[in-house]
């Protein structure tokens, strides 16, 4: 009988995906008394789930310290929102993140990455998290969202404090908490110098202008929208990056169909998302009676969709355990499905094949120092906290 804890050693600090096939096989609705809460873990499970904004809402929070430990209270997020606001607001933001508008940042990125990467020639190598990519995802999240490009470095400090874990304590630390406090801190003062200044074309303007129950947003609800999009927007692209940085070196043969065929970096990633998928899983509550596969859940409980088996589901991926660039699946569950799906979606493509086109042009041959690198082991979140690499073979 399968027994899954998502807080348990085995699957955070050991390979999950043993238990979530075990789960998948012999429980695809799983409950987990303790949270009155149901996991599943089959790929069409979750895609439907995901579209279901009748019976599940998004409001009660959608992460395990909202609706596991409880120890973050739900803030006004876009992810937390129902229809017909969050509709409202997605409409709102369609142009900061539609193709065209993302497009306009690749030159930003690649300078960015290029200039990472040359900087570490002397040295002969880098962290491609905390020396590369971080740097990326946080400018990148800072410009659409409005917020000074160059306090990138210290929100991502503050970022990960955020999501360091600490031995014997089930999800957010203390020190977390605090982080997140002086984040919300800095948004303020932000947010008063934008009302103080003049009006400018981007996310945190669209915010301003928003209207909710016929009034304007206050301003602790704006930082709490600006916390969603800069963690959001700088924590998970590095983490996928790590990981296909890995998945390249461990497969060199797909590494150099890349090198000579760039226009596989796209699906290099792609099949990166869907392998190594960071967030391990994300959440809803039941609002009206529903039955979700073949379990009857019922007001008020919780449903985890576990992202990272779903992505690893036999019944959608044929053998789903080989890292392969030219699988070219339909769908992928790595930037959600539905109402809620990633708004960055485009944003995260284009980081991740900019960047690997910078690293695989300058260093077709990197190898990665696996015996230095480390991860970040959560119940929420895994992948690479550092990921070092030699830039010649
Ligand atoms: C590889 C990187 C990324 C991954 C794997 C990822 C994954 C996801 C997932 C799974 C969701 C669905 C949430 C849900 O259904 O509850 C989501 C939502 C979201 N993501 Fe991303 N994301 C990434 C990058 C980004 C970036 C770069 C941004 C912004 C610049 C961003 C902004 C958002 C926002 C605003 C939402 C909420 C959308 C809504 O609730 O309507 N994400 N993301």
């Amino acid at each position: 009988m399968v027994d899954y804890n998502p807080f348990s050693d085995e699957v955070v600090k050991g390979d999950p995906l043993p238990i979530y096939k075990q789960l998948r096989d012999e429980a695809p609705a799983y409950y987990l008394a303790q949270y009155d809460t149901w996991a599943l873990s089959r790929f069409e499970d979750i895609w439907k789930a995901s579209a279901d904004m009748k019976n599940l809402t998004a409001a009660k929070g959608t992460t395990s310290a909202h609706l596991l430990t409880k120890v973050q209270p739900v803030t006004p997020m876009i992810n937390n929102m129902d229809a017909p606001d969050h509709t409202r607001l997605r409409a709102a933001f369609r142009k900061p993140f539609a193709a065209p508008e993302v497009a306009k940042l690749e030159p930003m990125i690649r300078r960015i990455a290029s200039e990472r990467l040359d900087a570490a020639r002397d040295a002969g190598g880098l962290d491609v998290i905390h020396e590369m990519t971080a740097h990326v995802a946080v400018t990148v999240a800072c410009t659409i969202s409005g917020l000074p490009a160059e306090d990138g470095p210290f929100l991502n400090d503050l970022v990960w404090r955020f999501f360091k874990r600490e031995e014997g304590h089930d999800g957010a630390t203390e020190a977390g908490l605090e982080a997140m406090a002086e984040m919300f801190a800095y948004f303020h003062t932000k947010i008063a110098e934008r009302r103080a200044g003049a009006p400018k074309d981007d996310v945190l303007q669209i915010l301003l202008e928003f209207e909710q129950d016929g009034a304007k947003l206050d301003d602790d609800a704006l930082a709490s929208h600006l916390a969603m999009l800069i963690i959001g927007g700088s924590e998970t692209f590095p983490k996928t990056f790590a990981s296909i940085v890995r998945r390249l070196w461990e497969h060199p043969d797909q590494r150099q169909m890349c090198v000579d065929d760039p226009a596989l970096i796209p699906d290099a990633y792609n099949e990166g998302l869907r392998y190594d998928m960071p967030t391990q899983f994300l959440m809803r509550q039941v609002k009206r009676p529903v039955e979700l596969a073949g379990a009857k859940m019922t007001e008020g409980q919780n449903i985890m969709f576990l992202y990272h088996s779903g992505n690893h589901d036999e019944r959608e991926f044929p053998d789903p355990d080989r890292f392969d660039i030219l699988r070219r699946p339909p769908r992928i569950l790595s930037f959600g499905y539905g109402p809620h799906s990633c708004l960055g979606v485009n944003t995260a493509r284009l980081e991740g094949r900019v960047c690997l086109e910078e690293l695989l042009r300058r260093a077709p041959r990197y190898e990665v120092e696996l015996d230095q690198a480390e991860r970040l082991l959560t119940e929420f979140v895994q992948g690479y906290w550092k990921l070092p690499i030699r830039l010649s073979a």
